[in-house]
């Protein structure tokens, strides 16, 4: 998006905006590499909610070293989901913080039938809010190429492509001037058990969103900016129940 886009889009929003806005949780739902990671920070910043990556809260507890972090970390070394009951009580403490209070965009949970029912239990005291589910769709194709060609800053977790979208100097981020990594998780076999794995366990939440209405998909193999004015577009809609 060019900044004069998203200066409309933003001149816009602040003449319709309305407090729905602000309360809400929005889930992110896609499969690795399809852009939940690219996409959620600016929608966060949009809509001045907090980005809640599950896979990043994973990856902070490995680099602390917390008791949690022994359980995950061979688990995500293969590619294999962490089970529900250690990914609910991990998100349940994170929404109880005074930051989440707002509204919070959840990327990469639920990610199975069992936490998309656990987080209708912990989300119980804020139920008044709007809740919105995004799918986004990329042919499988492109999935792995997009994978494997990540990487993040050390520091702050920003993403590049090294095809789509590499950085200036190579080997360090444009934004903080830190040391780019690829996930350990990120080699093409891991990627591959991922994919299956988002396949097996979280494609049926698309059924299960949809059955209750809340479910919109957004095409996401475009370039990210066009993605993100899509994704826009879809929250920009106040829901038919407010
Ligand atoms: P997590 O970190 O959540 O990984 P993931 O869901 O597999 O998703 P990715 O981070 O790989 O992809 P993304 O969709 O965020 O894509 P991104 O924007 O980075 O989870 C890691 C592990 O933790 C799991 O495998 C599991 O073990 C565990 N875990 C986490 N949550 C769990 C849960 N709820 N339950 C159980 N276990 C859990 O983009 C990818 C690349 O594509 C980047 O290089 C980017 O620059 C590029 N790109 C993005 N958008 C575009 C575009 N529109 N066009 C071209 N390139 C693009």
């Amino acid at each position: 998006m060019n900044s004069l886009d998203f200066q409309n889009l933003r001149s816009a929003q602040g003449r319709f905006a309305a407090p729905w806005y602000q309360s809400r949780t929005i889930i992110l739902l896609g499969p690795p590499g399809a852009g939940k990671g690219t996409q959620a920070p600016r929608i966060a910043q949009q809509y001045g909610l907090k980005h809640l990556s599950t896979g990043d809260m994973l990856r902070d507890n490995i680099h602390r070293g917390t008791d949690l972090a022994k359980q995950a970390a061979p688990l995500i070394e293969r590619g294999e989901l962490v089970p529900d009951n250690l990914m609910l009580g991990m998100v349940q403490e994170r929404i109880a913080q005074p930051d989440c209070k707002s509204g919070f965009i959840l990327d990469g949970f639920p990610r199975t039938i069992g936490q998309a029912r656990g987080l209708e239990e912990i989300s119980s005291p804020y139920k008044s809010r709007a809740t919105t589910v995004l799918n986004l769709v990329v042919q499988p194709g492109l999935l792995v190429r997009r994978v494997v060609n990540r990487r993040i800053c050390r520091k702050s977790g920003h993403i590049y492509n090294l095809v789509e979208h590499p950085p200036t100097h190579s080997g360090v981020c444009d934004i903080d001037g830190s040391e780019l990594i690829q996930r350990d998780d990120d080699k093409e076999t891991v990627v591959r058990e991922r994919i299956y794995l988002y396949e097996r366990h979280t494609r049926p939440l698309v059924d299960y969103y949809s059955a209750q209405g809340l479910l919109h998909e957004v095409e996401a193999i475009c370039n990210p900016d066009a993605v993100t004015v899509s994704i826009l577009k879809v929250l920009n809609t106040k829901p038919p129940t407010l």
